[in-house]
């Protein structure tokens, strides 16, 4: 049978933009431990659902050799299409290392964009897995530009459709900032970096001796830095890892996170937790153990995990109910607010109410972290952004009061004061505006300071103000806490709550944006 030569003319085009940057490019990756592009959108994707768009684009730089026809790439070095992850609709690109290091030319600016554009209209996630040189060197500010169109797309797409980025190799230069731009940025050990300027310019610049892996490896951004939240194993440990983030996320902002019907009892109670707070008020617990205790399946998916450990953010699952938890660590720096805590927890709350996943906030906060490093690094400005967060915050919150919530710290953690719709203690919390040691120190200085013997008399003016105040009664006489309830109470009481919560309404008033203090 003959083939028709269109279709062969066809097939021949598909075939050579599947060739990337030929086979001893392709070759190179490999020999790195690196899929390449298309490779990784099969992984990524359901089987057989990938769709590409402008498979047959080609760069138009005329300089510096870039005419010549082994240049004329088909696609050029990104892939671009949708896809479907679990049967949802999906935008996707890929940047193809063996095209020019994945660098950005107009028309891979292009093709990103026209996508980013589609994913907005049609109200669906956009995942992006970059690997690239940063700006096409050959053409200059047309690829600043491109680099451009990219981040207005990205910031008119936050809060409207959940925004994903993947570094799956090198990334420098403008490759950074729209990764910056979005929702939720995984690297992968070993192979992806991050960084402004690579090692060569900042031995230039500043006479630093600094490794790939030190400057902008994955641990490095996940645990220093902060601007990666998801630390993979392998790109395959990566995929999975989106594929699972994006069953707790809706579609879009118009839509609610899907529901799955939970295996797990939502009147299921863990008497584990009854025993789970020390006797003595200065010795630790883990607040993860306390989280999946009560979640379904003891399920939870913790994001920013290595960074700002005095605070822990993730998903899970209540009574089917995708939530977004915010919980502080007694096990790190007594579970203390600082600078990258109140940032971390703060970009994660606003993430949950742009799209409406209610937030579940576990409060043991012994309050600012004080000394003159987070004063002048400006915990001020760095804590009042967690309380901004959650004051315009406008999906279900909840708070559970394990143990401490002092001071300024009570009152960001998502207290009934700033709009929170159910604050349920346990019997163990002690709600003040400092602890019993603290406070004392000051209240009663004279009367230390003239006491026959003071370590007496402080332990007994100690005692005496944990049983006045160290406790959870004087804020719920006031009605600042809803309820009192037994530890292993919690899981019914949370999904009994998100049920009633789940038709609210509340909104802020009408204004073209706040001015979070950044
Ligand atoms: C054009 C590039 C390129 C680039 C790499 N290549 N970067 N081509 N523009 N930016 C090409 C190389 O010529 C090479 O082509 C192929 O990609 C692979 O690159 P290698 O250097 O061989 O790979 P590797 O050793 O792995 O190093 C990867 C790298 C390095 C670390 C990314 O290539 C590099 O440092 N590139 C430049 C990074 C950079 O400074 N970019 C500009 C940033 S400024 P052949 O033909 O040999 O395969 C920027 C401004 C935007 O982005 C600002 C917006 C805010």
């Amino acid at each position: 049978m003959t083939v028709d030569p269109k279709i062969e003319q066809l097939n021949d085009y598909r075939a050579r933009s599947r060739q990337g940057g030929g086979e001893d490019r392709i070759q190179r990756q490999h020999d790195r431990g690196k899929m390449i592009a298309r490779e990784r959108l099969d992984l990524l994707l359901d089987p057989g659902s990938f769709r590409e768009l402008d498979a047959f684009v080609v760069q138009r730089e005329r300089n510096f050799g870039m005419d010549e026809p082994e240049n004329q790439i088909l696609g050029d070095s990104v892939v671009t299409g949708w896809g479907t992850i679990n049967g949802r609709l999906v935008y996707v690109y890929s940047q193809d290392f063996t095209v020019f290091g994945g660098s950005l030319s107009q028309v891979h600016a292009a093709k990103i964009v026209k996508i980013m554009e589609m994913a907005m209209k049609t109200g669906a996630p956009l995942i992006g897995l970059n690997d690239s040189g940063g700006a096409r060197i050959q053409e200059g500010v047309v690829s600043l530009g491109g680099y451009a169109d990219i981040f207005l797309r990205n910031t008119l797409a936050s809060g409207v459709i959940p925004q994903i980025s993947a570094i799956m190799g090198p990334c420098a230069g403008g490759a950074v900032y729209s990764p910056a731009l979005t929702d939720f940025i995984f690297m992968v050990k070993g192979t992806s970096h991050m960084f402004v300027t690579g090692p060569d310019v900042v031995k230039t610049v500043t006479h630093e001796d600094v490794t790939f892996e030190e400057l902008g490896g994955a641990m490095t951004h996940n645990e220093t830095s902060g601007v990666a939240h998801m630390a993979a194993e392998s790109e395959a440990d990566c995929f999975a890892l989106i594929r699972e983030m994006l069953t707790y996320l809706p579609q879009n902002n118009l839509e609610d996170a899907p529901f799955e019907a939970a295996t797990d009892d939502p009147l299921r109670m863990d008497m584990r937790l009854d025993n789970i707070i020390p006797d003595n008020p200065n010795k630790p617990y883990d607040i993860k153990e306390v989280i999946r205790l009560i979640v379904d399946e003891g399920h939870f998916y913790e994001t920013h995990e290595h960074f700002a450990k005095n605070v822990v953010v993730g998903f899970a699952r209540l009574g089917g109910y995708s939530v977004g938890i915010v919980a502080n660590q007694p096990q790190v720096l007594a579970g203390v607010l600082d600078i990258s805590a109140s940032e971390k927890a703060a970009r994660f709350v606003r993430f949950c109410d742009c799209f409406n996943i209610p937030i579940i906030t576990f409060e043991d906060v012994p309050g600012f972290l004080p000394g003159v490093g987070q004063e002048h690094g400006g915990i001020i400005r760095h804590g009042a952004k967690l309380l901004y967060a959650y004051c315009e915050a406008t999906v279900p919150k909840i708070t559970v009061i394990t143990r401490k919530a002092y001071g300024g710290a009570y009152c960001v953690m998502n207290s009934k004061h700033i709009r929170s719709d159910l604050n349920l203690a346990w019997p163990t919390a002690e709600i003040a505006v400092m602890g019993p040691d603290g406070a004392v120190n000051i209240i009663f200085r004279e009367v230390l300071n003239g006491a026959e013997d003071p370590v007496v008399a402080k332990a007994e003016l100690v005692e005496d103000y944990r049983e006045r105040f160290a406790n959870p009664y004087v804020a719920a006489s006031r009605g600042y806490v809803d309820d009192v309830i037994e530890p292993h109470e919690t899981r019914p009481r949370l999904i009994n709550a998100l049920e009633v919560l789940r038709n609210k309404r509340d909104s802020n008033p009408p204004k073209k944006h706040g001015n979070i203090p950044l």
